[in-house]
């Protein structure tokens, strides 16, 4: 395996540090607002994670402060650039707050093993910030206080991609079925309508992607199967409402999608659920993965 991948693979397997994830999750619980400040935390108004798109700020102005002490210390008159890079360091500080608050909404539903490494991934950004902290306070060791701090929230960012690219921490775990149930166009059978048992979920399948079908009466309700969150199988899930209004809620973290448009309207998951739609002809049901709602 590659030494990169190796190095941040580690700390998924340092168990030493379940205790420290458990009471960080157990603080989030306690201390993070529900509803729709927590909402506003995961970034579901936006359809997009709020975390990664905050972590823009200090990782822009950071680096950025870097370019111009780099520019000072080979310029002659650099120093005219202390107070714009003290300057970008206190915004760095300032963005810190909102984009650990995001991180830490995303982490309470993490498995163990990515709770382990986004403590560590937190834990380094805890020492950037306080290092860029210092800076702002050091009259003599600003630049140098800069420049390690950028450095530290460097390998914890890359550590935060690792997570959420190597160890799917965040990204839409649905997308893939779209494709896996072919181009959509048809129209594909899923057997006939009374198999399906009434009022309750049952797993069904076009091709390879599986689908969390519901059968009221006559009408026939479908979504794809695995949530958009972490992949749980929500057909497993409790099905709410009638009619248009009808949802699943995700047995996992409870976010709870609208079988009529794969909307979110509740939990962690950003992402809406791709749909399907059905029809029942002869007596058997037919469906077709839409898409992801656009
Ligand atoms: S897997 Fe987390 S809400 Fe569905």
């Amino acid at each position: 395996m590659p030494l990169l991948s190796s190095l941040f693979d580690a700390p998924s397997r340092w168990t030493a540090l379940d205790p420290v994830a458990a009471r960080a999750k157990d603080v989030a619980d306690r201390l993070l607002p529900g509803g729709s400040v927590r909402a506003l935390l995961h970034g579901r108004p936006a359809g997009h994670p709020a975390h990664p798109a905050l972590a823009q700020l200090p990782i822009g102005t950071s680096v950025s402060a870097l370019l111009l002490d780099a520019v000072a210390t080979v310029t002659p008159g650099g120093a005219a650039l202390e107070a714009p890079a003290r300057g970008l360091a206190a915004v760095s500080v300032a963005a810190v707050a909102p984009t650990a608050l995001a991180g830490w909404a995303d982490y309470v539903d993490l498995h163990p093993d990515q709770q382990r490494t986004a403590i560590v991934h937190a834990a380094g950004n805890a020492l950037a910030a306080a290092l860029w902290t210092a800076s702002l306070f050091s009259r003599r060791h600003g630049r140098l206080l800069r420049t390690a701090g950028t450095s530290v929230a460097g390998a914890a960012g890359a550590l935060g991609g690792h997570l959420a690219y190597r160890w799917a921490a965040g990204p839409n775990h649905a997308e893939h079925l779209v494709h896996l149930a072919g181009d959509g166009k048809e129209f594909s059978d899923l057997g006939p309508l009374d198999d399906l048992p009434e009022g309750r979920p049952a797993l069904r399948r076009i091709g390879d992607a599986p689908l969390c079908v519901l059968r009221r009466g006559g009408q026939v309700l479908a979504l794809t199967d695995t949530c958009t969150h972490l992949g749980a199988a929500l057909h497993e899930g409790e099905v709410k409402g009638t009619g248009a209004a009808t949802t699943i809620t995700c047995p996992w973290h409870g976010s709870e999608f609208r079988f009529a448009d794969g909307d979110v309207l509740d939990g962690p998951a950003t992402a809406p659920q791709p749909t399907v739609e059905t029809k029942v002809a002869d007596g058997r049901v037919l469906a077709r993965v839409v898409g992801p709602p656009l």
